[in-house]
């Protein structure tokens, strides 16, 4: 596998984020899917795989406590496009058992039942949603946090037996906002409230200028280990 992604980031080392995506759209067709968050990120990259004629899937975790601009975006963005935003919920058994045990708002109580949250409502769901797929694309940036500058643009991702494609990893927030301007992209209007990372409602809150872009995601927690882990190894 080593071999593979080594060969694949030597010959995607030059290209733009639309060339990266077509080039494995055409490598693997019908396997490449973009897990989404509406994020503005995320619909720069649905823009692309829109322009790159829809030959990737696009899928969204809907983990029941998103925000509601998040939810009227998927709608938005599906009628725009033209395309299906196949959004997936977890497992309802597993959520009532937890909010059973745990209580509905569990995540402030510890770093581990912040976890489990996370793993029921995203993670279980994610495995599902990259079933029979090859590349699963992500909006990741490196300048987002302290915790993803070692990332790449194309990696093997273990837990989910999956290239992972991030085609943005080197783009600056400020190249994000320019592109979503110059193609009239849909985008979330929490961005314009104070909120440059969405997740879901309980766990972020706006950050006051000059924060990073991330203090306001599990603001309660440790800044260097707060990611929810869809994006760490597992
Ligand atoms: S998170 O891990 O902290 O939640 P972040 O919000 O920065 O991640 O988003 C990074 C990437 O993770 C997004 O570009 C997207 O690919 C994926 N992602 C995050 N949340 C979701 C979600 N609810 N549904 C689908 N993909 C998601
Ligand atoms: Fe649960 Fe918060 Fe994780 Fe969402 S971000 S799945 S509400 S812990």
């Amino acid at each position: 596998m080593k071999q593979l992604i080594e060969s694949l980031r030597e010959q995607t080392a030059e290209m733009s984020a639309q060339e990266v995506l077509d080039f494995f759209t055409k490598l693997y067709p019908g396997k490449v899917a973009l897990s989404s968050s509406l994020s503005y990120e995320d619909q720069v990259l649905t823009h692309m795989i829109v322009k790159g004629g829809k030959k990737a899937r696009v899928f969204t975790l809907d983990t029941g406590r998103l925000f509601p601009e998040t939810y009227n975006l998927i709608d938005t963005t599906r009628m725009t496009y033209g395309i299906a935003i196949e959004v997936f919920f977890p497992d309802y058994k597993k959520v009532q058992e937890m909010v059973r045990l745990h209580g509905i708002n569990l995540f402030y109580e510890s770093v581990e039942l912040r976890h489990l949250c996370c793993d029921i409502r995203k993670i279980e769901p994610l495995k599902r949603a990259l079933e029979g797929m090859s590349v699963w694309v992500s909006g990741l940036r490196r300048s987002q946090s302290a915790t993803r500058v070692d990332m790449q643009m194309v990696e093997w991702d273990e837990a989910d037996s999956v290239i992972k494609l991030n085609p943005l990893i080197d783009w600056s927030e400020d190249d994000v906002k320019q592109y979503i301007k110059d193609y009239s992209v849909p985008y979330n209007k929490l961005h314009d409230q104070g909120y440059p990372s969405i997740g879901c409602q309980p766990c972020t809150r706006a950050i006051a200028p000059g924060e990073p872009i991330r203090a306001g995601r599990w603001w309660w927690e440790d800044p260097d280990h707060r990611e929810c882990g869809l994006h760490v190894k597992r």
